[in-house]
């Protein structure tokens, strides 16, 4: 980490602690992993940007991905492998005709890759932005060479114009159902299916009242189906809430569906959806006024079960700014189903001469029921086409397509809140773990790259890790899961991704293996690993809902690390607990010691200020972690002190410690900025004339600056300082896979002597201190 970067962390965790420790709702990751190349596969191109749209060609081994003006072909088993790629680049003229309307040349004038999708023969339907002007093409991959074929097909209503807006699409039984805006001004919704018949949504803000599409997706409801039902699309999004008694401009989560054997009405809602419903998705987030907005959703079924079985686990963001707040919530597909096949409907009342109110409609329903599927009912009245559907059942839908009630989700409560970067992105993963049960593992993607992986055991929120995928901070813009190769693919502004849906080897002991609580680990007594549960024949040892570790095998001991310290001399220990869960304390000759003035009780270590004889001894730090099952203390690091003789035992004395240490190079630039600083200082008050002699300045700052760079730990008194710097909390193992060759020593937090890579704030002050003596 960049030692200006480690500043700014740590001015802004005091502020972040208090909210953490003012909300009940918080859920903190057990483990933060910072990022490390080891921690996800990466594809990029150098110049293409905006990663953000992926198709999974299981059947090709291939993940088809759509960036800026290029489309990529990668190795679905390793997508830093590129097979094929195409490029779809804006024509001059294009560009130009596209800046003439007053859109910025870099940014909107460009090609987005917005839509793909595999048709029934086989090959690709691909639509981009085009520079405000969309267009859409088939692709095909064959030889190894992906090919557009140049077809130029009108994209208005199939894929937005505007890239920064939201959209969704999918391609079922070959044919595209997008929901997008259809006008170059972006103000013309639209909820469309392509072909044959091309049918929408009303232009009528009762139906789409500026909506930010959010996601697609279809459900098989014919199969099985008693009524004769046919299958449907659903379109989750957000929109401007028309309902609303309210002065402000109010948005609200939405769920809509439309039956595929739609064909419109006869002269009613000619060529528009008479199967158009649409109801209000709510998360009560507690402590919320204003509703949640949806960002993204994940269909979950169980291939075993039936549709009416499926889950949508849906990703909210809090509509104002003044909440961090972040949620996922889980709604039945029947419970959806169900609202929009029995419940009420909501009417607009005129109530003065401009405005409407919408209330309850509690008056006759026709029949056909208004938006109901053609099922067997309609088909005895001779009903066997929504082109057959009298006028006043799609009268009744045209001006009514608002459900009354809401849709709540399952438990009527979130299964995830938390505080922090903005959820984007969602995927759930079944997996049996060893007890047998099946646990919905939810892999939720942020604003700042991080992938959060969380579980709800019985209604108990918990994350088990947060995954730092990309070097910078960046959106995931989109998450895709492969069950052939049970991988995660996410994508960003900056590149692609691929990881595993668990790292075990992260975990190096049993305990932490255990009270990580993840589903797909668990503990190889005979390996002495934290090993993926699937890929091992053993009985491991797991336990989820209680983190109960007692189960475990006496842990290694740890080897102690001798060190040496001169009387009057500072030292410091460093201990890091496995978990964010976790508090660390020390023991010396085995009894627990205290934190006094010369003793100082830091997030990451021990501080020893102005060593005496008594200070000599064996200190060990151990790890306290609760868990529902009990209290676990586990013996982390451990030093031999001895004072006074150098090189005693292989102890190196304290104020050569850290010479070599990786962040001596960050270090030094901080030093020479404040040499610089200083220096300006001095001749700045020389020449206003404050400082009448300067002889020694420039002497002692050098002076100053050697002591720094010379001086082993350095050493600060913030309260939680360990996340403020370059070192991991928590570094994998990864059973020797790491690349990283301070991995096992930080896990096992016995880190050797030129490790300290500290550079923040209070080093400053630190230097201060030293410039006195
Ligand atoms: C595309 O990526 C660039 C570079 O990260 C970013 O600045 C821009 O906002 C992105 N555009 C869209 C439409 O997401
Ligand atoms: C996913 O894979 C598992 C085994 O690999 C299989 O049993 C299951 O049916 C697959 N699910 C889907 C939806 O394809
Ligand atoms: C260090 O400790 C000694 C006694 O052990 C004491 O005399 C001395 O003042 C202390 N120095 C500082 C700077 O606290
Ligand atoms: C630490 O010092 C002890 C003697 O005090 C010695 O026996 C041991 O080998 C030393 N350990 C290391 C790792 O140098």
């Amino acid at each position: 980490m960049h030692p200006l970067l480690s500043l700014c962390v740590f001015w802004l965790l005091p502020v972040a602690l208090t909210l953490e420790e003012d909300s009940p709702l918080d859920c903190r990751p057990r483990r933060s992993v910072p990022y490390h190349r080891d921690n996800a596969l990466l594809f990029r191109e150098d110049g293409v940007f905006n990663y953000s749209t992926m198709l999974l060609r299981e059947d090709l081994d291939l993940l088809v991905l759509g960036a800026r003006e290029a489309v990529f072909a990668l190795d679905l088993k390793d997508i830093s492998k590129k097979h094929a790629s195409v490029k779809w680049e804006v024509t001059e003229e294009q560009e130009e005709e596209c800046k003439n309307k007053g859109k910025d040349a870099e940014t909107d004038c460009k090609n987005y890759i917005r839509i793909l999708h595999k048709t029934e023969d086989d090959r690709m339907y691909v639509c981009g932005t085009n520079a405000f002007d969309p267009e859409c093409d088939y692709m095909s991959y064959a030889d190894g060479k992906l090919t557009l074929e140049k077809k130029g097909e009108d994209g208005k209503g199939k894929c937005p114009f505007d890239p920064f807006q939201k959209y969704a699409s999918i391609m079922f039984e070959n044919d595209l159902y997008s929901a997008t805006s259809m006008n170059f001004l972006g103000s013309e919704p639209v909820l469309m299916r392509s072909s044959p018949v091309s049918i929408r949504t009303e232009f009528k803000s009762s139906w789409l009242n500026e909506p930010n599409f959010v996601s697609m997706t279809q459900m098989p409801e014919s199969q099985f189906s008693e009524d004769g039902d046919d299958d449907k699309v659903y379109v989750f999004f957000s929109e401007t809430a028309v309902e609303c008694d309210c002065y402000n401009k109010l948005v609200v989560s939405r769920v809509a569906r439309v039956c595929k054997g739609d064909l419109g009405g006869l002269r009613t809602l000619q060529k528009k959806w008479t199967s158009f419903l649409k109801a209000r998705l709510d998360c009560p987030v507690l402590e919320s006024q204003l509703p949640y907005i949806i960002q993204d959703t994940y269909r979950w079924c169980d291939p075993q079960q039936r549709w009416k079985d499926c889950v949508f686990y849906a990703v909210f963001t809090p509509q104002s700014d003044t909440s961090d707040l972040s949620a996922v919530c889980a709604y039945s597909v029947s419970d959806i189903s169900r609202v929009f096949a029995e419940g009420k409907f909501k009417t607009p009342v005129p109530v003065e001469t401009s405005f409407v109110k919408w209330v309850m409609y509690s008056g006759d329903v026709p029949f056909p029921r208004p938006g109901a599927c053609i099922d067997n009912a309609a088909r005895e009245e001779g009903i066997t086409r929504s082109l057959d559907l009298p006028d006043r059942t799609l009268q009744f839908i045209k001006d009514k397509p608002l459900m009354d009630q809401a849709i709540q989700p399952i438990g009527a409560k979130p299964l995830l809140v938390r505080r922090g970067a903005t959820f984007t992105s969602i995927i759930v993963n079944q997996v049996q773990a060893a007890d047998g049960n099946k646990y919905h593992v939810m892999f939720v993607g942020t604003e700042d790259g991080t992938l959060v992986k969380a579980v709800n055991y019985d209604e108990e929120m918990f994350i088990i890790e947060e995954v730092q995928l990309f070097e910078t901070p960046e959106p995931i813009k989109i998450l895709k899961f492969s069950n052939i190769t049970g991988q995660i693919y996410a994508g960003s502004d900056y590149g692609a991704v691929q990881m595993p849906l668990a790292t075990c080897g992260r975990s190096s002991s049993c305990m932490d293996c255990v009270l990580t609580r993840d589903p797909y680990c668990g503990w190889d007594k005979v390996d002495r690993k934290c090993v993926f549960l699937s890929n091992s024949q053993r009985e491991l040892i797991q336990s989820l809902k209680n983190g109960d570790a007692s189960l475990c095998p006496e842990a290694d001991p740890i080897k102690p690390v001798n060190r040496s310290i001169w009387p009057g001399g500072n030292l410091k220990l460093r201990c890091t607990a496995p978990s964010n869960l976790a508090r660390t304390v020390w023991e010396r000759d085995g009894n627990p010691l205290t934190p006094a003035a010369r003793l100082q009780f830091l997030g990451d270590g021990l501080l020893i200020l102005n060593a005496s004889d008594s200070d000599a001894g064996q200190y060990r730090c151990l790890s306290i972690e609760h868990s529902k099952a009990d209290e676990y203390s586990t013996a982390v690091a451990e030093y031999q002190v001895s004072i006074g003789a150098v090189g005693t035992g292989g102890g190196t004395p304290t104020f050569e410690a850290q010479v070599n240490g990786p962040s001596v190079a960050g270090l030094q630039v901080v030093i020479a900025l404040l040499v610089v600083a200083l220096l300006a200082l001095f001749a700045w008050n020389f020449y206003k004339g404050h400082i009448p002699l300067p002889w020694n300045c420039g002497k002692k700052t050098r002076q100053q600056s050697q002591v720094t760079s010379e001086q082993g730990d350095l050493y600060q008194n913030a309260p939680r300082p360990a996340l403020a710097e370059d070192k991991p909390l928590v570094v994998g193992t990864d059973n020797g896979r790491s690349n990283n060759n301070h991995a096992g020593e930080a896990a096992s937090g016995a880190a050797e002597e030129n490790e300290d890579p500290m550079v923040n704030l209070p080093t400053l002050k630190y230097i201060d201190d030293e410039s006195e003596i």
